[in-house]
């Protein structure tokens, strides 16, 4: 296996990267399932108690967003700070986006570093200049092997199409410099063999173990037609290739060249999260190019699919027409965070649909959880004036409850902390939810407060521990994903003053019996998941 956070030798970092995005455009939904999804993994490595590094950021060089600018009348770099400000950062912020830096390749201390890199290879002969023709596709910002293309068909009939953004490509003929990338192949095929974890999933894996096979082509990594981009810094009529200069994102945003303290402590990345139409980007040249000069190699690349419409790729032309920000207004933040790890298995591709987000929020989030919370804050209010009573008549009923939760804890920390199974490790927490309202229905503590007995009162306080307890449980785990309604939770159960902030608390040891202390305040606070208000049918 790869190594992970946990096997990282002292104080390293569990370093998380997102994909810079392109800002020709505002961000979509696809962008934000990725960054949410690097958000939750970060947040509980950080409820592990590890260094946590999350990162995220904007690619702002090359032909794609130098036209986008021309096309608007700006010159590339406002076009740039004029998204980046007033798109790309405030929807991180808006979707609780807890990135430790943002990186902008047109920083002074991303190209300096780039440059640096770039000429190290060059002074170590990783580098020569050569020409190269072929179909270049300004969209993947990429040559594109000539196999790899598809027939046009109605307005592009007799052309050749980029096969991801089903545009005529074009062809370039230039003199550019070229990375010895084919050298790095059987280093590469070894290095995947060893490391079985580096690609994940395994489709994924197998797609770039046979790419390598076939035999690797040096790489062009600059350009001369266009100048929207960082120097070649040994001949400045070349800018360095889009590509290189945005994976070393990874390397220049944690001190390379820097910092040796935090490049120490940071580098290189436990996990990049990307999506699977550059994967090969980050599988292969950007391995390769850490080889090159020394360096070490990620610990693993991570897919997540696709969000489709139509049967095909969400992309800024075929938007559903949906923002992220319509959803969030409708559903609420945390559950927008939810929905898309909990209803599509990561690295599968799925689509969005107003009616199932609405059913899975109402029958799981409204009903199975929020009515679970706000049944046992009243009950502790009703029969106990708020405070929360001892457990001391627990029996088969009580341990059935206390080994679903470790179960659930126990899986949750495996399945999303090491395997990035957000799908599973929700459902796991929500299969626990469903357990504690099946204990609760079964028990009937409102006809056992009917029993005024001192056993019937024990009863009663026994089993509205034992919910209280779970739900303790459950407002960790769900933390990471929903950090405003577990944290309302938090309040409600009464939690912080005798456990600290929620934040704080241990997912490994979620699990454990016994957290919360009786005599807690708890208080019924406001309801966690709204019922949705009518869609507006168009
Ligand atoms: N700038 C490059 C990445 C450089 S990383 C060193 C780039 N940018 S992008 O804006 O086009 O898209 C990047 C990523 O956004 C994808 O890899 C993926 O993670 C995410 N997504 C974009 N559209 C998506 C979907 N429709 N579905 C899921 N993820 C999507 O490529």
């Amino acid at each position: 296996m790869a190594a992970t956070g946990s096997e990282k030798q002292g104080a390293k970092a569990y370093y998380v990267s997102t994909p810079i995005y392109y800002v020709n455009d505002a961000p979509h939904l696809g962008h934000a399932y990725t960054t949410v999804a690097g958000d939750v993994l970060t947040r509980w490595h950080r409820q592990r108690g590890e260094k946590v590094w999350y990162l995220t950021g904007t690619d702002e060089h090359g032909q794609k967003i130098m036209r986008t600018a021309e096309a608007n009348g700006v010159s590339p770099q406002e076009w740039c700070d004029k998204l980046v400000e007033e798109a790309w950062k405030p929807l991180w912020e808006h979707l609780n986006i807890a990135n430790d830096d943002f990186i902008r390749t047109t920083e002074k201390r991303h190209t300096d570093r780039v440059q640096e890199f770039v000429q190290d290879l060059y002074d170590k002969g990783e580098i020569y200049k050569g020409g190269y023709e072929g179909p270049y596709c300004v969209g993947c910002e990429e040559y594109k092997l000539p196999g790899d293309l598809i027939d046009g068909e109605g307005e592009y009939a007799g052309q050749k199409l980029c096969p991801i953004h089903k545009r005529p490509v074009e062809i370039l003929k230039e003199e550019n410099y070229f990375f010895k990338l084919s050298e790095y192949g059987p280093k590469l095929l070894e290095f995947y063999e060893a490391n079985p974890g580096f690609i994940q999933p395994e489709s994924a894996r197998n797609e770039v173990v046979n790419f390598a096979k076939q035999g690797l082509q040096d790489l062009s990594i600059s350009r001369s037609t266009f100048d929207w981009g960082v120097p070649v810094p040994w001949d400045e009529k070349h800018v360095i290739y889009v590509w290189i200069d945005a994976l070393l994102n990874y390397a220049t945003a944690v001190g390379y060249n820097e910092n040796p303290a935090k490049f120490e402590e940071t580098f290189p990345a436990n996990v990049h999260l990307i999506g699977k139409d550059i994967l090969r980007f980050h599988a292969i040249i950007w391995p390769a190019m850490l080889m090159a000069n020394d360096l070490p190699v990620p610990g693993r690349v991570a897919c997540n699919g696709w969000l489709m419409v139509g049967g095909e790729k969400m992309s800024k032309s075929n938007l559903t027409g949906i923002k992220p920000q319509d959803l969030t207004s409708h559903f609420g933040v945390d559950a927008y965070r939810w929905y898309f790890l909990r209803a599509i298995s990561f690295g599968q591709d799925g689509s969005f649909s107003w009616e199932d987000f609405t059913a899975r929020y109402t029958s799981e989030l409204a009903n199975d959880y929020g009515n679970l919370a706000s049944r046992v804050a009243a009950m502790v209010g009703k029969y106990f004036g708020g405070a929360l009573p001892e457990a001391t008549a627990s029996g088969e009923a009580e341990k059935a409850v206390q080994a679903g939760m470790a179960k659930a804890a126990a899986e949750a920390d495996r399945k999303i902390g090491e395997e990035l199974d957000f799908q599973g490790g929700i459902l796991a927490v929500l299969d626990f939810v469903k357990q504690v309202n099946g204990y609760i229905t079964e028990q009937e503590p409102w006809k056992v407060a009917k029993d005024e007995s001192p056993e019937g009162q024990a009863r009663l306080a026994t089993i509205l521990y034992t919910a209280a307890e779970s739900l303790r449980a459950v407002a960790v785990l769900l933390n990471p994903v929903m950090p405003v309604t577990s944290q309302a939770l938090w309040d409600s159960l009464g939690a912080e003053a005798p456990l600290g902030a929620l934040a704080d608390q241990r997912v490994q040891r979620a699990g454990e019996w016994g957290g919360l202390p009786a005599g807690v305040t708890v208080t019924k606070g406001a309801v966690l998941f709204p019922r949705l208000e009518e869609l507006k049918k168009d």
